[in-house]
């Protein structure tokens, strides 16, 4: 394996919409913050009321699960290698490139922070020439053409059940495997996502959080490339 591409896919990463932008849980939490209610993240334990009227409103507004997945990936022996590269794809289709150098803020309300200047300027720290975090415009689709992968397997609790040891070889003989983890808490991948796929895995029998499956098949695969 040269290179794995690790994708928290359709991942509810956003700032508020518009439509709910004058709702008084949105506009009272972004005046603590002295921000516009449209430049805050949305998170569902903080606007859960005023988020029940969003279509797919369950597979929105977790900004904590994209900081527990980066936390765990770029600690991870395998981007210490400089093995892989780490990026998160949100449900509006907008990715975010993350330097594998990136020291993200253990401290969630900084993350917090973080991720809002992103939105707004597109890139972090916004005035330098290499970039640690940038974001663009771009679907599934165009970032599977962007980075063309050997093989692209998609973690589901649905997929075909397979060791973590056995799945650990396949990725590793792969040259450059792309592998996506759902960013969502609830509901399931679009059939848009699951079209795109070579293979659909499950590693266990019941359905794991995004950091829990991101924690294991790393240290799965470490082990298959004998980093552990
Ligand atoms: C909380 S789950 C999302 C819930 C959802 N019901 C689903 O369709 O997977 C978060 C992500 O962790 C991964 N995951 C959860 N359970 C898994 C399992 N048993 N095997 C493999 N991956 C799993 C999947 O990528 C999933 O999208």
């Amino acid at each position: 394996m040269e290179k794995l591409i690790l994708v928290l896919a359709e991942s509810g990463l956003e700032t508020v919409p518009k439509e709910i932008s004058h709702h008084p849980a949105v506009v009272s939490c972004a005046r603590r913050r002295g921000k516009k209610p449209t430049q805050i993240l949305l998170d569902i334990s903080l606007h859960y009321h005023a988020m029940k009227r969003l279509p797919e409103f369950q597979k929105r507004g977790r900004p904590d699960i994209a900081h527990f997945f980066l936390l765990l990936a770029l600690d991870s022996p395998l981007n210490r290698r400089r093995l892989m590269e780490t990026v998160i794809h949100t449900l509006q289709d907008k990715v975010i490139f993350v330097d594998p150098s990136t020291r993200i803020p253990k401290n969630y309300n900084r993350f917090v922070g973080l991720i809002e200047q992103l939105f707004e300027e597109g890139r972090v720290p916004p005035d330098s020439e290499t970039s640690l975090l940038r974001i663009e415009e771009k679907s599934l689709r165009d970032l599977i053409e962007y980075f063309n992968p050997s093989r692209v397997f998609l973690l589901s609790e649905r997929g075909k059940g397979t060791r973590l040891l056995e799945f650990a070889d396949t990725i590793a003989a792969e040259k450059k495997p792309m592998l996506l983890i759902g960013g969502f808490q609830r509901g399931d991948f679009s059939e848009e996502t699951l079209s795109l796929c070579d293979e659909i895995i499950s590693l266990y029998d019941e359905s794991l959080t995004s950091w829990s499956t991101v924690a294991i098949v790393l240290t799965g695969l470490s082990i298959a490339l004998r980093l552990l």
